[in-house]
């Protein structure tokens, strides 16, 4: 391919990822699937790779994160970043609409309401529409540089949608989805790393990464709220301010609302006193702007905050209940957890009933003792924990809890490992471990086993139809049949959904035979490395740990998990069942998966390896010659043989422009 063309399909391509990319992030509106997504990733990856002058500070390859650094540099913002004077009921915003009217007397005022996300405010700087700078707010004259951290995030356009020259600032909030935060905190309970407390502290933690690549993997996102430093913009309005802010290809949230005066607003807010649990990102208040930039302007600001703005604050949510007792659930690694049965109470939207404990020490911490009163609350809106005990209200009958010596499931004795917080039921043959195990096999980021949850499993269990994962892949219609509420219908149904899982990629299979501290990204690394259950088998400690990304607990677990006969039955004998235990050459279904093309001649507009590159991007094979096997045959200038072959057992030809469309299309 000559330069100037593969500069034209780079610009092509950076065209249509910023545009799905928008879609997705910005718009929650995406058209094209994440493997067409994809596809469309890498061939750009392989051009920039190829020709490295390619590479631009806007382009969407930039994302994924570059190489980690030393430290971060300071950075001095152009205007101050001041932060916002709170109220706290509506009395306090009667007054602060006085203080306005004040200094505009006799002037109506509009407010702009919009909900206060916590997260971390940032300032994003764009120079002739392309973004050159990103940085945390620090003490709101200077922080921190953090672009290429930002840059990972997809609901920050790299460029702008439209054409502003010069300098332009841009103010909003990074946040953490609530979903997101959960997981996470899951994940990290999972390999035993300390918890965030809410998503305030997760999105503020992942952005300050020092290797981006971990900020890429934090999902997280940011609503633009205001204009920094912008000269270039004429805008009337702080309203007219986010619209644009859209327009250049921002998220702006979708509960902005303009009103006329306060009452209005303080009726509007009464609303959000339950709404706000039903949005999937946290929000801790709601912010009132001065619609208007001109009044805003004759307002002014005190060193600390605007005078034309307000944080009507939430107080957060908590309420006080008895803990009834504590119960103890083993997981599939062993661990017992403690969680705190607490008498039903309302909290943040939801009854609260369960409060997890996470392990002896923290109990002792808070000093939770059984029949304690308790305030609890809900972390990032959805996790229910137990802020502190209220020790004024013992009565001498509450008890303090120790954990068990030994395994309430199997009887077994418990061991805490050295260094570590939790105790360990070490019995692998543990009835609640293999529930547990079982559980997370079939589950969604695992094998996918649609249909069979925890309650069939159970009915599988009891019935000593299944003793670990393989079994799964021997049950019969009649096996099933004999479970509760289990027609020929839904058995058949069950079979059948339990036998497309043994396609699965090898990823979601290593995942899902549980091996510690191998989490989804570990098992997608190991995959990727090893490519077979065999050769993963076969590794030793240190070609484990060399891999990038890969510490010396996962390398030690691995080893362990080999290491042990049990297991290595269950392998052997899932691969007698027909699960692959091999990585595919087509993880995911792409466009052309199965399609068998043939270049001849020469083209034009790529290169023969240029041409191949695509093809298996999308899927497809290129193989060398002409058969009644062969989909395509791509016919250059002068083509060979292979031509005639193709005309005489009637095989598609495509001429270079066909194949262009065809591949176009595809991509679609
Ligand atoms: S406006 C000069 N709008 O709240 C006004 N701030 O306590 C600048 N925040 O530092 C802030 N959502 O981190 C504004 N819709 C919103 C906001 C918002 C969250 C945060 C921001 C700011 C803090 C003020």
């Amino acid at each position: 391919m000559e330069l100037k063309d593969t500069q034209a399909r780079a610009e092509e391509l950076r065209g249509q990822i910023n545009y799905h990319n928008h879609r997705y992030h910005v718009l929650d509106d995406p058209e094209i699937s994440d493997a067409e997504f994809d596809a469309l990733m890498r061939e750009l990856i392989a051009l920039e790779k190829k020709w490295p002058d390619l590479r631009t500070a806007d382009s969407p390859t930039q994302r994924v994160g570059g190489a980690p650094r030393e430290g971060f540099v300071t950075v001095r913002h152009r205007l101050p970043m001041i932060s916002l004077a709170n109220a706290f009921d509506a009395q306090e915003l009667r007054d602060f609409d006085r203080r306005v009217h004040a200094v505009l007397p006799g002037e109506k005022v509009a407010y702009v309401i919009e909900p206060k996300i916590d997260g971390l405010a940032i300032s994003l700087v764009y120079e002739d529409g392309v973004l050159v700078q990103g940085a945390t707010r620090g003490d709101g004259e200077t922080g921190e540089d953090i672009t290429p951290n930002l840059k990972t995030i997809g609901s920050i356009p790299l460029r702008l949608h439209r054409d502003i020259p010069g300098v332009f600032e841009v103010r909003g909030e990074v946040y953490m989805p609530k979903e997101s935060f959960a997981r996470l905190n899951e994940r990290r309970e999972e390999a035993g790393l300390p918890l965030f407390a809410n998503p305030r502290n997760a999105a503020a933690g992942s952005v300050r990464q020092l290797d981006p690549a971990i900020t890429a993997r934090r999902n997280l996102a940011l609503f633009a709220y205001a204009l920094g430093f912008a000269e270039a913009v004429k805008v009337k309005t702080h309203y007219e301010a986010l619209e644009l802010l859209s327009d250049a290809g921002f998220k702006i949230n979708e509960h902005t609302k303009v009103f006329w005066g306060i009452e209005p607003v303080i009726e509007h807010l009464q609303e959000w006193q339950d709404k706000r649990y039903d949005l999937p990102y946290m929000i801790d208040g709601i912010v009132i702007k001065v619609n208007y930039l001109d009044q805003q302007e004759r307002l002014g600001a005190t060193m600390k905050s605007p005078r034309w703005a307000v944080a009507l604050k939430f107080t957060p949510e908590q309420a006080e209940t008895t803990v009834e007792g504590i119960m103890i659930t083993v997981g599939r690694t062993g661990v017992l957890t403690p969680t705190a049965v607490l008498t039903p109470v309302r909290v943040a939207g939801t009854t609260v009933s369960r409060a997890g404990l996470h392990n002896e020490d923290i109990i002792r911490e808070k000093d939770v003792r059984i029949g304690d009163r308790v305030i609890v609350h809900k972390a990032g809106d959805i996790i229910p924990e137990i802020v502190r005990v209220l020790p004024e209200h013992r009565d001498g009958l509450t008890a303090v809890f120790s954990m068990p010596q030994t395994c309430p499931s199997c009887g077994s004795e418990v061991l805490r490992p050295e260094g570590e917080v939790a105790l360990r039921c070490m019995n692998m043959a543990c009835p609640a471990r293999l529930r547990e195990s079982l559980i997370h096999f079939v589950s969604r980021s695992a094998m996918d086993i649609v249909g069979v949850g925890p309650s069939l499993i159970d009915q599988l269990l009891a019935r000593g139809l299944v003793q670990d994962a393989a079994d799964l892949y021997r049950l019969s219609h009649e096996d099933l049949l004999s479970l509760e509420r289990m027609g020929p219908k839904s058995a058949r149904n069950t079979l059948e959904a339990i036998t497309k899982t043994k396609d699965k990629p090898l990823y979601r299979l290593i995942y899902g035979l549980g091996i510690r501290h191998v989490g989804e990204r570990a098992a997608k690394l190991l995959s990727g490395h090893f490519g077979s259950l065999d050769r993963l088998e076969s590794a030793s400690t240190e070609e484990l740990s060399a891999i990038p990304e890969i510490g010396p607990a996962i390398a030690t677990s691995v080893r362990e998990f080999f290491a042990r006969d049990e297991n290595r039955k269950v392998i052997t004998r899932l691969k007698e069942a027909g699960v692959r235990t091999e990585e595919g050459l087509t993880q995911t279904k792409k466009p052309l998966s199965g399609k068998t093309f043939v270049l001849t001649g020469g083209l034009e507009s790529l290169t023969r390896p240029e041409a191949t590159e695509l093809i298996e991007s999308l899927g497809g094979r290129v193989v060398s010659s002409v058969s009644k096997n062969t989909d395509y045959v791509v016919v250059g200038k002068d083509p060979g043989s292979k031509y005639h072959k193709a005309v005489k057992l009637g095989v598609t030809i495509f001429q270079e422009a066909d194949f262009r469309s065809f591949i176009e299309s595809a991509l679609r």
